[in-house]
This record gives C-alpha cells, sequence and structure tokens, in this order.
C-alpha cells in the first residue's frame, strides 16, 4: 500500500432505542459494550481494525450519552496508541445518514478508504483481505458477504453476486421471499465517493418533501415519505440502488460469522471469541489443573481481579469478569458471569448468563438446555439477582433485583 493511503474505521453502535431484544442485559450496559470473551462487543472488530496498515483513527458514532462511552474510549486510545473518538448523534439518521452527519470529521486525514462495520456482528474481521479485494475491483465499496441456511437468509439484507466478478449485482434488504441464501454482514470499506452518493439521497428526499408541501400529487407517497431527510439507510437507500452498476462489489467470507441481537446469541459469540484467542491472543486464556488454580477445561477466560477457588472446576465456554468470587466445588459450564458476581459453595451454573452484582447460593443451580435460538434456551438473571441456597433455575429470564428463594422451570419472573 502506499504509504500516503490512509484508512479510517467507524464503527456504527446504535443508541439506547435500539438493541432491545438484548434485555434485560442492556438496562444498565450499552449493547456494544457488553463483554463477549471477557472484552466489550466493540473491542473485537477494533482489535481487527488495529491490524490494518496506516489506520489513521477509529469513530465510533452512536446516540448513547457520551458518558457511557466516555472511559472505555479513553483507555482505549491509550492501549491501541491511536485515536478513539465516540461522536454522538442528536437523534438516529440510519446507517448511512448516521456517517454523513459526521462526514467533516471522518475525512479529516483525507483517508483513501474508509471502513463501515456494524457493531453486533460477530466474526474474524478479514479486513486487511477485504481492503485487498477492494483495490483490485476498482469500485466505490466492497461488502463482506457470507452463505446462511435458506431459512435465515430473510433476516438479513440478501444479495447476488457475479460469480466471477463479485459485482454486487441485487440487493433485496430483509426480503419476505427468498431471494438468495447469500447474506450481507454489515462490514464494508468504501472510498469517500460513498458520500456523495448518501447526499444525492438526501437532497432527493428534500426535494420530494418540498414538492409534497406545494401538491398532494399521492404517485409521490412512496415507501419513504414519513422518513427524515437526513435519515439515509445504508442498505434499502445506497445498496439496493447501486447494485448492478458497477460500483459495489462483494468479498465472501468462509469463516464464522453470527449476528448478536439476543442474549442468547451473545453466549454462542463469546465461544467463537474464545477459540480465536488461541490464534490471535492465547495469553487471555486461562490454564490450570486444579493444584494452584482451579481446573480448567477448554476456552475459559478469567479476569485477572477475580478470585477462583481452587478446587472449582471451569469450561468450557465461560468468560469471568472482574471481581467475581467462585467458591469451593463450583462448576461453570457454558456461561458468561458478570461483575461483581458470588458464586457460593458447591453451585453449578450451565448455559447461563448472570448479571452484574448477582449471586448464586450454596448447592443450587442456575441452567438451561443451551439452545441460542429459543427465547428460555440460555438462563439469564438480570443485575442483583439472588438465588438462595438449593434453588434450582431452569430456562429462565430473571429480571434485575429479584430474589428466587423457590425453584423455577421455563419462566420470566419480571
Ligand atoms: N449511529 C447509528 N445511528 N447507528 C445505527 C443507526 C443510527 O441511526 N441505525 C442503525 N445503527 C447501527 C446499529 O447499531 C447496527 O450496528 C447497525 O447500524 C445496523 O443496524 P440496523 O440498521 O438495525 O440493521 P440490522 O442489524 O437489522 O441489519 C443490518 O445488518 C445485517 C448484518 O448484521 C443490515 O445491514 C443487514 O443487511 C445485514 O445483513
Amino acid at each position: 500500500m502506499e504509504s500516503s493511503e490512509k484508512v479510517v474505521a467507524v464503527i456504527m453502535v446504535g443508541g439506547p432505542t435500539k438493541g432491545t431484544r438484548f434485555r434485560p442485559l442492556s438496562f444498565n450496559t450499552p449493547k456494544p459494550l457488553f463483554p463477549l470473551a471477557g472484552q466489550p462487543m466493540v473491542h473485537h472488530p477494533i482489535s481487527a481494525c488495529k491490524r490494518i496498515p496506516n489506520l489513521a483513527q477509529i469513530f465510533l458514532i452512536g446516540f448513547y450519552e457520551e458518558r457511557e462511552f466516555a472511559l472505555y474510549v479513553s483507555s482505549l486510545s491509550n492501549e491501541l496508541r491511536l485515536p478513539v473518538r465516540y461522536l454522538k448523534e442528536d437523534k438516529p439518521h440510519g446507517s448511512a445518514g448516521g456517517i454523513y452527519y459526521f462526514r467533516d470529521i471522518i475525512l479529516e486525514d483525507s483517508p483513501s478508504y474508509i471502513f463501515l462495520l456494524n457493531c453486533d456482528v460477530c466474526c474474524n474481521f478479514p479486513l486487511r483481505d477485504m481492503l485487498e479485494a477492494h483495490k483490485r475491483y476498482g469500485g466505490m465499496g466492497t461488502i463482506l458477504v457470507n452463505k446462511v441456511s435458506a431459512e435465515s437468509a430473510n433476516q438479513f439484507g440478501a444479495l447476488v453476486a457475479d460469480p466471477v466478478t463479485n459485482e454486487l449485482l441485487h440487493y433485496t434488504e430483509k426480503p419476505e421471499t427468498f431471494v438468495s441464501d447469500l447474506i450481507n454482514c454489515g462490514v464494508y470499506v468504501f472510498t469517500s465517493e460513498i458520500f456523495d452518493y448518501i447526499q444525492d439521497v438526501s437532497i432527493q428526499r428534500e426535494g420530494r418533501a418540498n414538492l409534497r408541501r406545494v401538491s398532494s400529487f399521492e404517485a409521490l407517497q412512496s415507501a419513504t415519505r414519513n422518513l427524515p431527510t437526513d435519515f439515509v439507510r445504508l442498505d434499502q437507500d445506497i445498496l439496493t440502488p447501486l447494485a448492478g452498476k458497477k460500483r459495489l462489489y462483494t468479498y465472501e467470507t468462509m469463516e464464522f460469522w453470527e449476528q448478536i441481537k439476543t442474549p442468547g446469541m451473545s453466549l454462542k459469540c463469546s465461544a467463537l471469541y474464545l477459540a480465536q484467542f488461541q490464534l490471535t491472543s492465547p495469553h487471555l486464556l486461562a490454564s490450570g489443573n486444579g493444584t494452584k488454580s482451579a481446573t480448567i477445561i477448554g476456552d475459559v477466560y478469567i479476569h485477572p481481579s477475580a478470585k477462583v477457588h481452587p478446587t472449582a472446576k471451569i469450561g468450557p465456554n465461560v468468560s469471568i469478569s472482574g471481581n467475581v468470587r467462585v467458591a469451593a466445588g463450583v462448576r461453570l459450564i457454558s456461561c458468561i458471569i458478570l461483575d461483581d458476581v458470588e458464586i457460593m459453595e458447591n453451585a453449578v451454573v450451565i448455559n447461563s448468563i448472570i448479571g452484574w452484582k448477582s449471586s448464586v447460593g450454596k448447592w443450587s443451580r442456575v441452567q438451561a438446555n443451551g439452545d441460542y435460538n429459543d427465547k428460555l434456551g440460555i438462563t439469564i438473571l438480570g443485575e442483583a439477582v439472588i438465588v438462595e441456597d438449593e434453588v434450582v433455575v431452569t430456562n429462565s429470564i430473571v429480571l434485575p433485583n429479584k430474589t428466587l428463594n423457590l425453584s423455577v422451570l421455563e419462566e420470566i419472573i419480571l
């Protein structure tokens, strides 16, 4: 790469009115900061961005309050030795409107390439390879795509690409009938030309809005008529009309890819990221054989400030956050234990997420069948839930600040 060819990365983090399917875990932490494999969700794409040559800056764009991201962003800038900024929208502008709103700041360093990433996707982010492909194609944008099952394709942007040139030929966002099993992964690289296209959509909309004010011409009542002129969606407003015009190309990943919309999926993605640590950050994975420290099975993350008794048995797929206390004889399998939790003697936690400051009593069990797609397939305890001694909680969701002194099965406890 030419040394003058700067790259910037933008991560769309949304805001408090988005991510509602992530409740109750999004009540007290913005979803993008929820820990997967012990690191905030956005940390994984950010680490991948750090590996792009000539990366000048990283921006997080959202409509959460500044203070929610301030601490994270400043410690991250120090750790990565790279400017990381949180840019707050005054209201949602849509996935393309958001970057357009901050175009002057994003273009400050005159970047040749702009990466745009959704915060709620989990993959190995092959950004360097994407950039190389993007340069070969010579288009305005390249989209990371992958194949999913035909039944699930309608939950995503479905697309058709030319098998030889990889050009994007057709794009439909969440189609009602089957279009293709090739889908948009929510990871893109663009040239600065993207801003011209967003501006065009915005201007067209403004023109139509003005026309509507002077005439009541029915034909103008399109599906977009109620959208504010500065609200622009990347998928419907940019990708769909530009497909087949030799401006957009696709790069297919054969590696893992998941979308993180529900708490259950966060447990699955935590497992995927822990497995990836074997290759990228083995120092983050715990080890132990039950002599000086606990017995560790498979991929496990334990925060250095957590206290785990040597007789506990932990793993696979366990992430333990800061200040957690795990007592003697505890068994943990496939779970996320959030900050300040206490797991008492001989308790068992399987296929569950235990919320901040909760406690699980002696000989208690918090468990589920582990079906990530089922609403109650993962047991979730919200913040400050107390499970008393010898209580069994199975396939249930418990909202914050509850005390359970009786066993529950397949319940949502409000
Ligand atoms: N800053 C900001 N402002 N971020 C936003 C806004 C906004 O107004 N609207 C959405 N986002 C962020 C979300 O937080 C998320 O990271 C990303 O943009 C996409 O969110 P949605 O627009 O809600 O789309 P989606 O997640 O249902 O689907 C998108 O991603 C899929 C892959 O996960 C689409 O691009 C699909 O085509 C794609 O398959």
